[in-house]
């Protein structure tokens, strides 16, 4: 996997996709900021990822992405340490199963302080960032199919998603006269830790319900965010690029597995 080598901070990067996207900046030679909740996850993560490259790249810090204030002090701290930021992923993203009628406040709260409040600001963190320095910058958001078709015991979740999809749109009008474009990923169900844990046959209930037959890999949604952070896609702003093999075409669903909390395997 080749990214530009262009300084990055991604949020939610200690495993899964985040940590996919972090280590494919590094590993192009760039300086990363590499987020995580979990500051024993992020350490690790920043360790591995800098013994792979056989040099000091990763800056790991601990931190929830839903607490704006440490939100922005990292993003300061990340932009003077990286040499102005150039890519900013708001990867760090909950996602609370739940039926509709059940839903309590609190749990849709935490949700939507994470996947919504904590995207904007990191997002608008970084563009102040990039604006003072004229920086032509890169923002990416991390949608998912669950924003396009609607799936069952997903809604508070599925609405943070759409949201985010329009985040994307919203703020590519501000943003492009400053030369930054926003762009968003929606990736269908992809393999990462968390997914599997979920659903250990998750590899062949998507393969059986995804147009391209097959479960999505971190690679895959890293091909496509690397692209759309790279010079090349200057003039693609306010999109939603979806990686998900064509499923929401049709939106068809797994069959039940025992692992899933009703109507189907894991979606994420
Ligand atoms: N895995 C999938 O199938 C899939 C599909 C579509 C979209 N997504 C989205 O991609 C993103 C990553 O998902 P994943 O499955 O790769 O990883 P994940 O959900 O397992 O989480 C990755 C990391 O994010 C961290 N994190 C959680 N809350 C945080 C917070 N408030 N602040 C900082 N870090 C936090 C966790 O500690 C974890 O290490 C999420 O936004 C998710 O909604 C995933």
């Amino acid at each position: 996997m080749s990214a530009e080598p262009q300084a990055a901070l991604v949020t939610g990067a200690g495993v899964g996709i985040g940590y996919a996207l972090a280590r494919a900046f590094a590993l192009a030679g760039a300086p990363v900021a590499l987020n995580d909740l979990d500051g024993a996850v992020a350490r690790a993560a920043a360790e591995r990822i800098n013994a792979e490259a056989g040099a000091a790249r990763v800056t790991a810090y601990a931190l929830d992405v839903a607490d704006v204030a440490a939100v922005r002090a990292m993003t300061a701290e990340a932009d003077a340490r990286l040499g102005g930021l150039r890519v900013v992923a708001c990867v760090a993203g909950l996602t609370n199963y739940g039926s509709f009628l059940d839903y309590t406040p609190e749990a849709f709260d935490r949700l939507t302080s994470v996947n919504l409040r904590g995207s904007y600001f990191t997002a608008q963190a970084g563009a102040r960032a990039m604006v003072a320095r004229g920086v032509k910058g890169r923002i990416l958001l991390m949608s998912s199919v669950t924003g396009l078709a609607a799936f069952n015991n997903l809604s508070a979740y599925g609405i943070t998603k759409a949201a985010l999809r329009h985040m994307a749109a919203t703020l590519a009008l501000e943003l492009g006269p400053h030369g930054i474009t926003v762009n968003a990923l929606g990736p269908g169900a992809i393999l990462t830790e968390r997914t599997l844990a979920d659903d250990p046959h998750l590899e062949a209930n998507w393969a059986a319900v995804t147009p391209t037959g097959r479960v999505g890999y971190v690679e895959d949604v890293v091909a496509a965010a690397t692209f759309l952070a790279s010079p090349a896609a200057a003039h693609i702003t306010g999109q939603t690029l979806m990686v998900d093999g064509g499923w929401t075409l049709a939106s068809p669903v797994p069959q039940a597995h025992p692992a899933a909390p009703t109507g189907g395997s894991q979606l994420k």
